[in-house]
C-alpha cells in the first residue's frame, strides 16, 4: 500500500522499500538519471525520487513526468546526499497515472498571484499556500470538535433550510420551488407562498443559533458547526455569502461565562494548531505575514482585552486617528474602529461588551437601564470581528417586546417563545466565524483563500 509522505519525511528509515503516489511538482534531468519532487498534499515539502535510467522504460516515463502529472513510484528509501531533505526514494519503477501537458498546465513553477488562482479554482489547491491553507482549516475543525467533545458538549445539527431570521437583518437568500417565470400571485398581488414547497417564505439559514437554543435547553451544553448563507452586498475581504459558523450556546451561563468559554476556545485553536501544523505555520509567516507566529504565541499565552462599548468610545474619541466613519455613542463600530481598538491600542484580541440595544438583535438580554444589551464581539487585530455573541433574554415579557420593537412578528417566533415559558434559564453562546478564524490563523489578506471554493457577489463557479 502507498505510503504518506508526510510519514516517510518525519519517520522514514534507509533501506526501507516504499511505495508512494502523488503529483509531480518538479522534475530535473541529468545525464543519466532524473530527479523528481513528489506531492500528495499531507505535508508541504515533497519527497524527492531519483530515476536512474535503469529503470524500466526510462525515456518515455521522464518524457511523461512534467509538473502537474500523477505518478506511483515503488523503491527504496536512501540518504539524501543532496541540500534540503533527509531522505530520497530511489526508484525501482515509476508508473504515470496521468500526464499534464507542459503547454497547457497553469500552474508552473513561478509564483502565481491569488486573483490568477482564484479562476482556477479547481487546481489551486496544488500549490504550497493554498495546500497549506486547507492542512490549517482541517486542523482548525478538528481542534474545534476537541474542544468542545472534551468538555461534553453535544454536536447538533442544526437546519440550513429555515423560516424565521435569526439576525433580523434582512440578508437573506431565498429558497422557493415555484417556477420564476410563472409566479402565483395573491389577490392583493403579492406572492402566493402557500403554493411554494413549504407553503410559506423560507430562506437558507444565516445562524443556527435559535435552533441551538433549543437543543441547550435540553443538553445543556451544545454547539453547531455548520455552513451558514448572508446575502449582504459587501465585496470585502471579510465578507463571503457562504461561510461555516460555529456557535456554542450554554445553559446555566451568563456573559461573563461566554467570555471565558471564548477566549479559552480561540486559545486551544491556536496551540493545536501549532503543534500540529508547525511546518505551515512557518511557511506564513515567512511567506505571507512575518506577524504570524508572534500573533498564535501572544493568543495562546496572553489574556485578552475586556472593555465596554462605551469605553470603547471613549478610547476612539480620544485617538489620534482620523477616522472615515463618525465615531459616537449608538452607531455601531465600524472594521477601522475594530481595528484601531484591537491593532493598534492593545495589540491583542479585544472583547467589546454591553453594546447599544438600537444596534444589536432582539434576543440579546437587556440590562437594566435598557440602553444596553449584554453582547459581546471579540475583534482581533487586522481582521475586526471574529466572534459574535450574547447573554440571551430569558425573560419572556421583554423577549416579546423586543421582538415587537424590532418590527418582527412575535407569532413567527412561537416555539422560541415558549423556549421562556417552560423551564427557562440565564443562558449565553456566542458565533465564531470559521474563516476570519483561519483568516486570522494564517496572515492570508483575503478571505477568499481560506475557503476551497468561495461564494461571493457574482462568484460561484466551481
Ligand atoms: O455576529 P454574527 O452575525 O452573530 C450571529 O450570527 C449570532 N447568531 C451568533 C451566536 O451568538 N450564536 O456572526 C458571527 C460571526 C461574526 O463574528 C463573523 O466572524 C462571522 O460570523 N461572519 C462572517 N464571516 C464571513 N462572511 C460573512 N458575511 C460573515 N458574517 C458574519
Ligand atoms: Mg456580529
Amino acid at each position: 500500500m502507498a505510503r504518506r509522505i508526510v510519514e516517510l519525511l518525519r519517520t522514514g528509515q534507509p533501506d526501507e522499500s516504499v511505495t508512494i503516489q502523488g503529483w509531480v511538482r518538479t522534475k530535473r534531468e541529468q545525464k543519466g538519471f532524473s530527479f523528481i519532487e513528489v506531492n500528495d498534499g499531507s505535508s508541504m515539502a515533497g519527497l524527492q525520487v531519483v530515476i536512474n535510467q535503469d529503470v524500466p522504460r526510462y525515456e518515455e516515463t521522464i518524457k511523461r513526468l512534467s509538473t502537474g502529472a500523477s505518478v506511483e513510484v515503488s523503491g527504496v528509501l536512501v540518504p539524501s546526499l543532496g541540500k534540503g531533505q533527509r531522505i530520497e526514494v530511489k526508484a525501482d519503477s515509476v508508473s504515470v497515472f496521468g500526464e499534464a501537458d507542459p503547454e497547457t498546465y497553469p500552474l508552473q513553477k513561478k509564483r502565481h498571484s491569488f486573483e490568477f488562482l482564484r479562476d482556477i479554482g479547481h487546481l489551486r489547491s496544488r500549490t504550497n499556500t493554498l495546500g497549506a491553507v486547507f492542512r490549517v482549516r482541517n486542523a482548525c475543525a478538528t481542534a474545534i470538535h476537541q474542544f468542545f467533545q472534551e468538555r461534553g458538549f453535544l454536536w447538533v445539527h442544526t437546519p440550513i433550510l429555515t423560516a424565521s431570521d435569526c439576525e433580523g437583518a434582512g440578508e437573506m437568500f431565498a429558497v422557493t420551488s415555484l417556477d420564476l417565470k410563472q409566479v402565483p400571485m395573491t389577490e392583493q398581488k403579492g406572492v402566493d407562498y402557500s403554493k411554494d414547497f413549504f407553503g410559506k417564505p423560507t430562506y437558507l439559514t444565516v445562524s443556527g443559533q435559535l435552533e441551538a437554543e433549543i437543543m441547550a435547553m435540553a443538553f445543556s451544553n451544545v454547539y453547531t458547526f455548520g455552513p451558514t448563507f448572508r446575502a449582504e452586498n459587501s465585496n470585502t475581504s471579510r465578507h463571503l455569502a457562504e461561510f461555516w459558523m460555529v456557535e456554542p450556546e450554554m445553559a446555566f451561563c451568563d456573559l461573563e461565562g461566554d467570555m471565558d468559554l471564548a477566549e479559552a476556545f480561540l486559545k486551544h485553536i491556536f496551540q493545536h494548531v501549532m503543534d500540529t501544523c508547525p511546518e505551515d505555520m512557518e511557511f506564513f509567516n515567512a511567506r505571507i505575514d512575518n506577524s504570524v507566529l508572534a500573533t498564535a504565541e501572544n493568543i495562546i499565552h496572553n489574556e485578552f482585552e475586556r472593555l465596554t462599548y462605551t469605553d470603547a468610545i471613549a478610547l476612539l474619541q480620544k485617538a489620534d486617528k482620523t477616522f472615515e466613519y463618525p465615531v459616537e455613542w449608538g452607531l455601531d463600530l465600524q472594521s477601522e474602529h475594530e481595528r484601531y481598538l484591537a491593532e493598534d491600542l492593545f495589540k491583542k484580541p479585544t472583547i467589546v461588551t454591553d453594546y447599544p440595544t438600537q444596534i444589536k438583535a432582539f434576543y440579546m438580554r437587556l440590562s437594566d437601564d435598557e440602553k444596553t444589551v449584554r453582547a459581546m464581539d471579540i475583534l482581533a487585530p487586522k481582521i475586526g470581528e471574529i466572534i459574535g455573541g450574547s447573554q440571551r433574554e430569558e425573560r419572556l415579557d421583554i423577549l416579546e417586546r423586543r421582538i415587537q420593537q424590532q418590527g418582527l412578528d412575535p407569532a413567527d417566533y412561537w416555539w422560541y417563545l415558549d423556549l421562556r415559558r417552560y423551564g427557562t434559564v440565564p443562558h449565553a453562546g456566542f458565533g465564531l466565524g470559521f474563516e476570519r478564524l483561519v483568516q486570522f490563523m494564517t496572515g492570508m489578506g483575503n478571505i477568499r483563500d481560506v475557503i476551497p471554493f468561495p461564494r461571493a457577489p457574482l462568484s460561484v463557479e466551481f
